[in-house]
């Protein structure tokens, strides 16, 4: 239930402290980097004072029930699967782009779980992942200079609308809020029924082996559940997932556009404790990007006043102490899983930082979620020039952060992908062989490249076999 929204709307717009009090808007008073300038500032205080009074897109019981799954992910009691577009455009909200995302995010799960044999809580980059950090404000078009593309929320793709307009916050909440929609509309609806999960056809994937090794899988599954169909057994089989029926699918986006940010933080009530909380009601997890993680900036001032957990992009150039500085901030009760640390440093550069990084958390008594998202530091510009990603630098990373925490007495406890549910041709590799002439098939991303359909199962049973070597070598010999 809500408190007095005249309260919290004057809160949200005027209200600055100093000192340790926060509030949605102290952000304010600091140094902010990746800021829009809006030409009209009267028109943006009219989209905020909308926005301010739209109803949550999701509710603190929520928020409240994936940060107890991410405390299990971070206990090693579960895996974190995130993943979904590097930049979600306006046009995404459609049926059957909604649909197929959801299909490979619910079978990439499905191929961890049976490998894994623990739950996955799954966070979808989706429903308001609408803003891009760019290098660069500006670029050259036709010799003249223009708006770099930030994302729908900020401007648009074509050369033409690449300035900063107000509106675009309001579409940002009405295209998160309608595709929201339909997600919970298909669950609810029998989409994720473990019945069924052979309607999920692999009708596109070309590599026959990738579709026998799910047909494997699936057949296993409905004999498991016919059997336990017929000793009466057929209930909820796993804390994480409501019902055989349904499962938990969250949201998440960058928190980079804190005028936006700041108008769906709402002061509500608690439903554990029954006490106040600023939750951020735009998303259920929200992460701070590797450009905008400074200590004493804008990001990190807005990120450690909210309920909800959060993700911080962890790059190269994130020094051991500045990451135990950055825990204690966001995370001064050291609550267990309620930072997820997402690691990007490209697959050379593992080695050379995970293990400083590691030790630095162990040092500072935080309990994380370490997952690897092993796209932002292998992206290279083919010799014509498109931007693409090597399906095995992605593996390499991957199994290189997996060995680094093992060879730390620590470990990996997820891993965060840029997908996609369609037959793209954006990465190189994988089962399917894409080379760099089969890009122009099908290149279709306005951010960075994703993995598609066929790539993204490959990777899921990559991961669920190494989990299941990991099983059987714990198991103890007969
Ligand atoms: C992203 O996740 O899309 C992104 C921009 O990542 P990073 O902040 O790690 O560069
Ligand atoms: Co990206």
């Amino acid at each position: 239930m809500g408190v007095d929204n005249e309260q919290v709307t004057n809160e949200n717009s005027n209200y600055h402290t100093s000192g340790d009090a926060w509030t949605p808007s102290t952000w304010r008073a600091k140094k902010i980097k990746q800021n829009v300038s809006y030409e009209d500032q009267e028109h943006l205080q009219r989209v905020t004072e909308k926005l301010n009074n739209v109803p949550p897109l999701v509710t603190p019981a929520e928020i409240n029930k994936l940060r107890h799954q991410l405390e299990q992910v971070a206990l090693n009691k579960a895996f974190l699967l995130q993943g979904g577009d590097c930049a979600e455009l306006f046009d995404y909200c459609s049926q059957e782009p909604i649909e197929s995302k959801l299909k490979v995010f619910l079978q990439m799960s499905l191929v961890i779980i049976w490998g894994s044999r623990i739950p996955v809580v799954r966070i979808a980059r989706m429903c308001g992942q609408y803003a891009k950090p760019r290098s660069n404000e500006m670029e050259m078009y036709e010799g003249k200079e223009i708006h770099a593309f930030r994302g729908e929320i900020i401007n648009g793709y074509e050369p033409t609308d690449r300035k900063p307009d107000p509106d675009r916050l309001l579409g940002a909440y009405f295209h998160s809020a309608a595709t929201l929609n339909y997600v919970r509309s298909i669950i609810g609806s029998g989409f994720a029924d473990l019945h069924n999960p052979d309607e999920w056809s692999l009708h596109h994937v070309r590599s026959k082996g990738t579709r026998q090794e799910y047909q494997t899988i699936v057949d296993r599954l409905t004999d498991t559940l016919n059997f336990m169909k017929t000793i009466g057994a057929d209930v909820p089989f796993s804390p994480l997932t409501n019902s055989l029926n349904s499962v938990d699918l969250f949201m998440s986006h960058e928190g980079l556009i804190l005028d936006y940010e700041q108008c769906l933080t709402r002061l509500l009530k608690d439903p554990e404790t029954q006490s106040l909380k600023w939750y951020n009601v735009g998303a259920h997890f929200l992460w701070v990007g590797d450009r905008t993680r400074s200590i004493d900036e804008a990001h990190i001032e807005y990120f450690r006043g909210i309920r909800n957990p959060i993700g911080i992009k962890v790059g190269p150039s994130m020094q051991p102490d500045e990451l135990k500085k950055l825990l204690n901030i966001v995370n001064p009760d050291k609550e267990i899983g309620k930072v997820t640390l997402i690691t990007r440093f490209g697959c050379d550069n593992v080695e050379k930082f995970l293990p400083g990084h590691i030790k630095a958390v162990k040092e500072s008594g935080h309990v994380v979620v370490w997952t690897c998202d092993p796209m932002h530091g292998n992206t290279k510009t083919t010799s014509s020039g498109v931007k693409t990603r090597h399906f095995n630098s992605i593996i390499e990373e991957l199994s290189k952060v997996i060995h680094t925490h093992k060879n730390n007495e620590s470990q990996l406890n997820g891993v965060h992908f840029e997908l996609t549910g369609e037959g793209v041709t954006e990465c190189i590799g994988g089962s399917m062989e894409l080379s760099d002439v089969d890009l122009e098939q099908n290149y279709r991303t306005y951010c960075d490249p994703r993995l598609n359909y066929e790539q993204s199962l490959d990777v899921a049973f990559l991961i669920a076999k190494y989990c299941e070597k990991e099983r059987n070598e714990s198991l103890p010999a007969l």
